[in-house]
């Protein structure tokens, strides 16, 4: 199936195309608002997983037949090129897609992982995230080819993603929660601290806090974002027409949810959201 709708690709009118974004549910919305900032021209066809929310406790192997179903359902969508927003499947499935298919995409880890390297200063950094996300290392490695000197320590923060999600971003519990996790990363002596999840944006108001400003915070879907418009760039996909575009969002489960919690992780006021059914796909 993959393999025929890849044949969809091809290079017509593709600077006009529009940019495919995929995630485990909401989250993905924090890549979309800094695609959306630094890309003006462009219009984003998002997938948001909801039905099959979270990614962060399940296998490897489910994370790549739900990746695989995603990027049918946004090829099939006409898109010119995907961004993986979510930390888990980019861990855990990028380099599996990226085999399987010709678009051209790009994920969320060797961005925020590069930036991070950019950053520190004392060679110390912190990365949290999801449990698939921190058990596959993959910002770990992706920091070490840049730098194998560099002392890298990871620690799945789970809870944040609850608290993001039913918008606990400035809240007595939320701090409760940021202090108990990360008591373990303010002993590390780091200098600077990965977001390593699309949940943890809306969280970094607490997590600056509770860390310190000593401590430079790595937003990933701001750093996907630079590479998304490089990219694009260096392989002539950039969308130059200026026109108002109008961006769609699909779930995989109730559409109200996303509308009512975008708020917290996109600037723009989404009005329709559709639902399909995924394991068409
Ligand atoms: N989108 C996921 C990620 O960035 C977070 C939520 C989940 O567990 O699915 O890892």
């Amino acid at each position: 199936m993959s393999i025929q709708k890849n044949r969809k690709y091809s290079n017509k009118n593709l600077s006009e195309r529009p940019i495919g974004v995929f995630d485990s549910g909401i989250g993905g919305l924090t890549v979309v608002s800094q695609v959306i900032r630094q890309l003006p021209n462009e219009q984003v066809i998002y997938f948001g997983d909801t039905g099959r929310f979270p990614y962060g406790i399940r296998s490897a192997e489910v994370i790549k037949r739900f990746s695989r179903q995603n990027v049918n359902f946004l090829i099939e969508q006409n898109v010119k090129f995907i961004v993986v927003a979510c930390n888990t499947a980019s861990a855990q499935a990028l380099d599996y897609i990226r085999r399987i298919y010709t678009i051209p995409m790009v994920g969320v880890i060797e961005p925020g992982a590069k930036a991070a390297v950019r950053y520190t200063k004392n060679g110390r950094i912190g990365v949290i995230g999801t449990e698939g996300t921190i058990a596959s290392s993959s910002y770990t490695k992706a920091m070490l080819r840049i730098n194998p000197k560099l002392k890298v320590f990871g620690l799945a923060c789970p809870l944040f993603v609850s608290l993001a999600e039913n918008g606990y971003i400035d809240k007595k519990a939320s701090y409760l929660v940021a202090e108990d996790y990360l008591e373990f990363m303010k002993k590390k002596n780091i200098d600077t601290l990965v977001l390593g999840c699309t949940h943890y944006p809306p969280l970094k108001k607490v997590i600056g806090k509770v860390m310190g400003k000593k401590v430079h915070l790595v937003d990933s879907a701001n750093e996907t974002a630079s590479i998304v418009k490089q990219t694009l760039f260096k392989m002539g996909l950039i969308n130059s027409r200026k026109k108002t575009r109008r961006h769609k969002f699909y779930v995989s489960d109730t559409p109200a949810r996303l509308k009512k919690m975008s708020k917290y992780f996109v600037d723009t006021t989404i009005k329709k959201v559709v639902r399909i059914d995924i394991n068409k796909y």
